[in-house]
This record gives C-alpha cells, structure tokens and sequence, in this order.
C-alpha cells in the first residue's frame, strides 16, 4: 500500500475527524446481540437503547505522527465500516464506544458483525496500528478538529427519528472539546437536523470561543458490500455552509477519490470506469439526499412486488417484465427483485422518517405509505402461499433457508425472514432453518426453531422449503440432492431465486412471485 504517499498528502491535510456510533440492543430475558444493536424486551414492553461510538481517524499514519502531526477523530455500525476502510485507505483511526464490552471485544480483534473482507482490513489496520479503540469518548473527540456523528437514528413510534443519541454526542463534543470542531453528520438525519445540532453545540459549550462547523457526509454503504462500496462509491455527498469544511472534507476522502489505496476487494485489479463524485451540497440538500435515495430504492422494490402480484392475477412472469423495465436506462435494472420485500435496519426506519418528515412540513408522500403498506404485505402473501400449498402448517416440518435481512450478511433486523418464522413458530410449525451466517444471531430469538449450518440437514425430511434470503449458496443448491432428502418436494421461494420451469423438471412443486 502506498502509504507514503498518503502521508505526504496528509501532512499537508487540516486535521479533521469523524465520530460514529454503534446502536446497541438487547432482546428477550438476556443480552442478545444483534449486529451493533441491542433491545430490552421485559414484561412484554420494548425498549431500544442506544450506545455511543466513537470511531476516530488520527492524523495519517505513523510517519505523519512522528512528524508532529495532532490526531483526528472520527464516531456507528455504517460508521465502523467506514473507520476500519479509512484505516485501509491510510489513516489512523481511533474507535470509542460506550460499550466497554464491545470495545472490548475489538481491541482482542474479535469482529462483532459479519461483513466481506472487513475481518481481513480490520485485522492489517490493527497490525500496523492504524485503528484502536477506546472507551474514552473524551479522548478521541479532543484528539481531533473534525467529528463524524454516526449514532443510531432509530424511529419512534410516531414513525419520526428519534434523534436522541445525536442530542447526546452534540453534549459530548461540546464539554470535550477543547479546540475548534468540524462535526460531520453521517447519521442518517431528517433534513434541518444540522440546523439543530449546531445551535446544541452552541448551547452545550461552556467555551464561547470555541468554534463548530457542522456538514452532513450521508452515508450509502450497503450491508454486505460495505468494503466495495467506501472504495468504489457512486457519489461522496458532502453538505456544508462553509468552504473550508468542503475542504477538509475532500482531504479526508483524496485517497479514494484519486484512488490512491491497494484495493482490499479487487486486489488491485479493479473494474475500470467507476468514478465516484465528490458532490459539494447545502446540509439541508445533503440530509435530503439519503433519505430521499433510500426511500425512492425502497419505493422502486414495493413498485416490483405489485407488479409481481399483478403477474400472478394476469398470468405473465414478473421476471420478463422487471428485466424489460430495466434496460431503459431512465429506470434501470436494479432494485427490481421481486419476493419477500426489503428489510434490514435502513429502509422500513428511512421510510417512515421520511413520510414522517414530509407530513411535518404538509407536504403529501403517500406514494412512501403504499410503498410501506406494500412491502408489510409480502409477509402476508408468503404465508399465504405456504399456507395454500401445505394446507394445514401446525405439525409440519419445514426446512427455511436463509435469515438474514439479505444475502452477505449476519444482520437479522427487520429482516423478513424472521416475522415468516414467527409466524410458522406460532401456528405450530417444526422449522429447520439455515443460513451461512445469521444462525447465531437468530438462535436466541427463536430457540423453539432447530438451526442446521448445512442446508441439506436443514431439508432433510421436510415437508417444504421455504427460500428466505437471497444467498448464493441456496441459489446453487444441488435440488436433485435436496429433492432425495426431502419428505415432500414442495419449494415455496420468497426470492425468485430458481426457474419455474427447472425446478418442475426436477420434479418439485414449485411456487415464487410473480410467475407461474
Ligand atoms: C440500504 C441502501 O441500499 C444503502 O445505500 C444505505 O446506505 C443503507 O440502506 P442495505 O440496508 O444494506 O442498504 O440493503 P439493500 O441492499 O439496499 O437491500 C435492502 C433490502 O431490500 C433487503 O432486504 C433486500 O433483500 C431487499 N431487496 C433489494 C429486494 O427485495 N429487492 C431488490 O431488488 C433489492
């Protein structure tokens, strides 16, 4: 890695940070970890609580230390992704978390999530000292003149965010700091929510000297490609109200935008003609942006699963229709998978932020609540087809494969899935379930289901299997073996990931969405 030459840019860099978060959680009667998330289930009520992070970027590199280089800092889940890919692209990175337990379990260099090739970063940063954590929040944000906010947004129950944990950090730099700040959002915020951070810095300082810029950087790192997405980004969003934040924020992403890093994804060989843009907004537009792109994504997936619906009242096959869509460039191809709908931590809570936020200031998003109302729906007609092919469910046996939010993932919130297996748990079901990575996450949710790491043990004897998750390890499966071990040979696919037509061949009863 060209580390020197990262230096050399450095030592000529402001020196600037990020602060992110990790939102933890707890669920049932013990500490249950899920991903950075914990939630507290008691006497039948649900609460979230949220853990500060602190993930920090100091100064460049060793060399630009030694130099007389002062530390950067930088704080989240999206924001760990980010820490340990800034120390890959050659800085140095501190991590903080209010959790001492999972800081903990960093500084013994155990990963607290499942994620392509960020074992690997993780573990050369530490190697050559470019990332440590700490539970000290104070020590990194006064190691540094610039703080990425990453903490949890979750919703509340009014659907708006809960921007509490920001509200928290904001206190925090303000009583730590000690020299001026640029504080960078990375959260993903309501629009104005800058506006309002900057007046609580204002407020919580006892300094009146003290200056704080603020800027939004959203954040568009996709669980599962995390790694290639931070070094292949399609656009880097920077939302400030002053040039030199812009600035310094270019500095820190000069690396990735002049590629000047050993690509841990491509190994140095990467696909030509991915130019990110470095896009210079006011921090309203920027806080607009994420929410506005996550919310039209999930949008684009609800739109694909009606079509899928329609298809199967009409009689054609959503496959051919989506594909067709696609190859107009105006709509593009992705984002048109029909099945089971989207889950995971970002878009159910961006969705109801956003329809939130528009209804707050009278403008009408209903198009976002039928998108809400749509995927809420998949649930129902997945069990609805299950229902229909099996008959009775309570007594069956039945294999599930794939429980993760998506394929690449251990990450298990909001994931589908896990409502189709409540579901058959309550209505008395015996479910074996695979998956390649979320078994342990899911385990102590759901202890009644039994969890098989081999697929082919979870199918054996079932009466279906029920395609959850779009791994591709399902999507290869060997169906003539799997056909052998099962009871009946019935597969109910909630992700289009097999031809109709193969899998009847094969002798299966075959059922998916949207085609025949
Ligand atoms: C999303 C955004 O894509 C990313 O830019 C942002 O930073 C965080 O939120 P992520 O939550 O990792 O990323 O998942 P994504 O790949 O977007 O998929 C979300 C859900 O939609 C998954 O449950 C997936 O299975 C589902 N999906 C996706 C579909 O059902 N159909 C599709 O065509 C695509």
């Amino acid at each position: 890695m060209n580390i020197l030459g990262i230096n050399a840019y450095h030592a000529n860099a402001r020196q600037v940070g990020a602060q992110l978060s990790f939102d933890t959680r707890f669920l049932g009667l013990g500490p249950n970890l899920r991903g950075l998330h914990l939630e507290v289930e008691m006497a039948g009520r649900r609460e979230e609580l949220h853990a500060d992070s602190v993930v920090g970027a100091h100064g460049a590199s060793p060399v630009a230390r030694t130099a007389g280089w002062p530390p950067i800092d930088i704080r989240g889940s999206a924001a760990f992704f980010s820490g340990v890919c800034l120390a890959e692209a050659g800085h140095e990175v501190i991590c903080s978390d209010i959790d001492s337990e999972r800081i903990a379990q960093l500084q013994a260099s155990r990963m607290p999530i499942f994620e392509p090739h960020l074992d690997r970063i993780l573990a050369a940063a530490r190697n050559s000292g470019r990332i440590s954590f700490t539970a000290d929040a104070g020590e990194a944000i006064r190691g540094g003149e610039a703080i990425f906010i990453c903490v949890g947004t979750p919703p509340k129950e009014s659907g708006d965010a809960d921007l509490s944990a920001i509200d928290h950090v904001a206190r925090q730099i303000a009583t730590e700091a000690r020299t001026p700040k640029l504080v960078i959002e990375k959260s993903t915020v309501p629009a104005r929510t800058g506006i309002e951070l900057r007046r609580a810095l204002t407020a919580y300082t006892r300094n009146g000297n003290l200056n704080f810029r603020v800027a939004s950087n959203p954040e568009f790192l996709r669980e599962g490609t995390a790694v290639e997405d931070f070094f292949h980004p399609d656009r880097i969003v920077v939302g400030v109200d002053e040039e030199s934040s812009a600035a310094d924020l270019r500095e820190i992403y000069r690396p990735i935008l002049e590629h000047r890093f050993h690509c841990p994804v491509h190994e140095g060989k990467c696909p030509p003609g991915h130019e990110g843009k470095f896009l210079v907004t006011t921090i309203n537009s920027a806080e607009l942006i994420k929410h506005a792109s996550n919310s039209f994504l999930a949008l684009k997936i609800s739109y694909a699963n009606v079509i899928a619906d329609l298809c199967e009242k009409i009689g054609a096959d959503v496959e051919e229709v989506t594909y067709a869509m696609g190859l107009d460039p105006r709509i593009g191809a992705q984002f048109l998978r029909a099945g089971l709908g989207f889950g995971g931590f970002c878009f159910p809570k961006d969705i109801q932020a956003f329809i939130h936020l528009a209804a707050s200031v009278g403008v009408d998003f209903d198009i976002l609540k039928a998108a809400e109302r749509v995927n809420k729906q998949r649930i129902d007609r997945y069990h609805e087809k299950i229902s229909k092919a099996l008959w009775v469910i309570k007594g069956k046996r039945l294999a599930m494969l794939g429980l993760a939010f998506k394929a690449n993932t251990d990450d298990i919130r909001f994931a589908p899935a896990l409502e189709v297996l409540k579901r058959l748990l309550s209505e008395g079901a015996q479910v074996h379930a695979s998956d390649p990575e979320a078994i342990a996450k899911t385990k102590s949710m759901f202890p009644q289901a039994l969890y098989h790491e081999d697929p082919y043990e979870a199918l054996r004897d079932a009466d279906a299997a029920l395609v959850c998750t779009e791994w591709e390890c399902f999507r290869t499966l060997d169906w003539e073996r799997a056909g052998k071990l099962m009871a009946r040979k019935l597969v109910i696919d909630g992700r289009n990931l097999y031809r109709p037509q193969h899998m009847r061949e094969l002798g299966f009863e075959y059922y998916s969405f949207g085609r025949d």
